[in-house]
C-alpha cells in the first residue's frame, strides 16, 4: 500500500487534535485525551512557550528546547528564572547549577528509566509516551503460566527503540523483547535500563540495526511477534547513511510489520511526530490491509483501534502536542 497523505475529511479539533469525518465506510473510534499523562512519578511539565519547555524532572527544574512549543507563548514567564539545568541550543550544551546525579530515575509506572541529559538536549525518556507504556503493560498478552521459559513468553518487537522505555514496559510485564535501534549509545542505554529494573537476565535481544532491514530479515526468517512497537523519526539516516522519510518509508515498513504479526493474537503500537503523516493515514492503512491479510474484520478494527495525539499537560491545563499514536489489540 502506498503513502496515503490526503485526508479530505480531516478537520482540526481542539489543541490540533484531529479526527476524520466519516466520509468513508468505517467510523473511527476516538479515545478520551483529557487525562494528563504527566501523572508520572518524578515528572511535571510546568510551562511551555517560545520553543522551550519548563519541567521538573527527578526534583530538578529544567529549561530545554521544545520544537512543539514554537508557536506558543509562555503562560508563567516568572517561573522560568532560576533553573537547575538549561540546554543552550546554539552552543548545543547543557549548563547545570549542580552536577546531575548519576542515579536519577523516573518512575514510569511498573518500571523505572534512568534519566541522564544527552548532547541533544534530551533526557533519555519521552514522558509523553506514558499512556502507551501503561497500555503495553495493562493489555499485555502474558498469562501467569507463560512465565516459565523464555520460549513460551509472548514476543515483543520494539523498532526505533531508543533507550528502551517501551522495551522495559513489555519486559517488565513478562514478554520477551527484541530491541532494535540504529544508534549504539541508545542500545547501550537500554541495557542499563534493564539493569535498573532487575531485568539484566530477562530475554531481551539488543540490536544495533536499521529497523527496516531488520524487519525484512525477520519476514524472511518467518518470525512472528505478539506485539510490535514502532516510533520512527520524521526524518533521519540509517546506520549506513540511507535517508529515512516518514511519509515515504513508513508504509513499506508497516507492510513488513503486518507480515510479522502473530495470526492469533497481536498488538500494534505506532507513533509518529511529523505533520506529513497523521493517525488517520495509519488508520486508513490498517483498514485497507488487515481484513485481507490478517482476517481482521472492519468491525473488529473499529472496536479495537484507538488513536489520538500524544500530549503532556502543563500546570495551567494547556496541552503540548508531540505527534500521534495508533494502538490496536486483536485477540482471537
Ligand atoms: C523518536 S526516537 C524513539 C523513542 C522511543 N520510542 C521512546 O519513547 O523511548 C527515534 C529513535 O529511532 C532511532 N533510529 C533512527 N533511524 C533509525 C533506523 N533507520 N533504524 C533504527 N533506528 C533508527 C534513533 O536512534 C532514535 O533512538
Amino acid at each position: 500500500m502506498g503513502n496515503i497523505n490526503s485526508n479530505p475529511g480531516e478537520v482540526a479539533c481542539h489543541f490540533s487534535l484531529l479526527y476524520t469525518v466519516d466520509a468513508k465506510a468505517h467510523a473511527y473510534k476516538m479515545i478520551d485525551n483529557s487525562r494528563p499523562f504527566n501523572e508520572l512519578g518524578r515528572y511535571e511539565l510546568i510551562d511551555f512557550g517560545n520553543a522551550r519547555k519548563l519541567e521538573r524532572v527527578c526534583g530538578r527544574l529544567i529549561d530545554r528546547p521544545s520544537p512543539a512549543a514554537e508557536a506558543q507563548r509562555r503562560k508563567h514567564p516568572n517561573l522560568w528564572g532560576d533553573v537547575d539545568s538549561f540546554f543552550d541550543k546554539q552552543a548545543k550544551q547543557w549548563r547545570h547549577q549542580s552536577k546531575w546525579p548519576e542515579d536519577s530515575q523516573m518512575d514510569c509506572g511498573g518500571f523505572v528509566m534512568p534519566i541522564q541529559p544527552t548532547p541533544f538536549g534530551h533526557l533519555g525518556v519521552f514522558p509523553e509516551q506514558a499512556g502507551n507504556w501503561k497500555w503495553l503493560r495493562q493489555s499485555s498478552p502474558v498469562t501467569s503460566d507463560a512465565m516459565s521459559s523464555p520460549d513460551e513468553m509472548p514476543r515483543g518487537l520494539n523498532l526505533f527503540a531508543y533507550t528502551g522505555a517501551s522495551s522495559m514496559a513489555m519486559a517488565s510485564s513478562g514478554m520477551s523483547v527484541v530491541h532494535v535501534d540504529a544508534a549504539k549509545p541508545n542500545v547501550a542505554a537500554a541495557r542499563v535500563a534493564a539493569g535498573a529494573n532487575g531485568l539484566s537476565d530477562h530475554p531481551v535481544r539488543y540490536l544495533v540495526d536499521d529497523a527496516a532491514k531488520f524487519a525484512t530479515r525477520e519476514v524472511r526468517r518467518e518470525r512472528t511477534y505478539h506485539t510490535i512497537v514502532l516510533d520512527p523519526p520524521a526524518y533521519g539516516h540509517s546506520p549506513r547513511g540511507k535517508a529515512w522519510r516518514l511519509e515515504r518509508d513508513l508504509w513499506p515498513l508497516l507492510d513488513q510489520c503486518v507480515e510479522l504479526l502473530d495470526r492469533d493474537s497481536f498488538r500494534l503500537l505506532i507513533t509518529g511526530h511529523s505533520p506529513q503523516v497523521g493517525a488517520p493515514d495509519v488508520v486508513d492503512y490498517l483498514h485497507a490491509e488487515l481484513p485481507e491479510r490478517l482476517g481482521v474484520s472492519p468491525r473488529q478494527l473499529t472496536d479495537q483501534l484507538e488513536y489520538d495525539r500524544l500530549t503532556l499537560t502543563d500546570r495551567s491545563g494547556r496541552q503540548l502536542d508531540f505527534g500521534f499514536f495508533v494502538r490496536l489489540a486483536i485477540n482471537r
